[in-house]
């Protein structure tokens, strides 16, 4: 493993099939998967750990996001990352940036809830792919509008990077992995596996015909009960990210809830 936090570092000779993870660190199993897929299928794994800015909002968890690059150095080892590259936000960021802004499926959820978050990760994205100019780049589909929002960047800018996109690990109580679990406090930790719980029931009762509209509702209130307090919870088409009323073919249930002061997402598909 070599971690480099300048581009210059990053010697990557032109003839090498590159897999790239852009990740914010703090790797879980979710992460690690993804880079030995990237390993699997190429010959040069790059792994980028750049908690950025952009994409957090004012009140939100920046300066707090747990960062340990030791660690994060040691676990990318073990799977046989060839380069880490950690650059700075100065490195990053040198003045004000050109900003890209993906239209419609950035619109609704996630970017509902935060504005400016998908302007922040389409940006820094395209400016990570520009860096390390991989030829497949890999994703978690546990942030699925993320993924529907990055594939539409790259169709829409003609980006010359394949894009491919890992199913959600988890836990073995079902609850998705995810950097920010940490802050989850014992008793909380317990109640967090009952969204993916409620996926699964809501996602059986649709295949079998229910009523969207009452077992979305059922799910909310479940969940509500639970003491989550939920943003959205909700049956989408996942090429629009738009909300629909009957199951179609890629269709998902997504979800949304804070428990405490964290804010839990996590999705199906059906
Ligand atoms: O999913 C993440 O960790 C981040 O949103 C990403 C894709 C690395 C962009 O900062």
């Amino acid at each position: 493993l070599r971690i480099v936090s300048r581009l210059a570092d990053l010697n990557l000779t032109a003839s090498s099939r590159v897999g790239f993870v852009p990740t914010m660190g703090a790797f879980h199993a979710g992460h690690l998967r993804l880079m030995e897929r990237a390993k699997e299928d190429n010959d040069l794994c790059v792994v980028s750990l750049f908690v950025n800015p952009t994409q957090f909002g004012k009140n939100e968890d920046f300066d707090k996001y747990p960062r340990d690059l030791d660690r994060d150095a040691m676990l990318a080892e073990e799977v046989g990352v060839d380069y880490l590259f950690a650059p700075s936000v100065s490195d990053v960021y040198p003045r004000p940036s050109t900003t890209i802004r993906v239209p419609v499926v950035t619109e609704m959820w996630e970017g509902a809830q935060r504005p400016g978050h998908f302007d922040g990760v389409a940006t820094v994205v395209c400016k990570l792919f520009n860096m390390v100019r991989p030829q497949t780049a890999y994703f978690g589909l546990k942030d699925l509008q993320q993924c529907i929002v990055i594939k539409r960047m790259t169709e829409d800018l003609n980006m010359a990077v394949l894009l491919k996109f890992e199913p959600t690990v988890r836990e073995a109580d079902g609850l998705a992995m995810s950097s920010r679990n940490v802050y989850l406090s014992g008793n909380e930790r317990q109640v967090a596996p009952l969204i993916y719980q409620e996926l699964r029931r809501c996602r059986a009762a649709l295949n079998v015909g229910e009523d969207v509209a009452s077992e979305l509702r059922r799910s909310t209130e479940s969940l509500g009960a639970a003491g989550f307090s939920v943003d959205y919870f909700a049956l989408v088409d996942t090429e629009t990210m738009h909300h629909i009323e009957k199951p179609v073919i890629n269709a998902a249930i997504i979800a949304a809830a804070k428990l405490g002061s964290t804010r839990l997402i996590d999705n199906i598909l059906l």
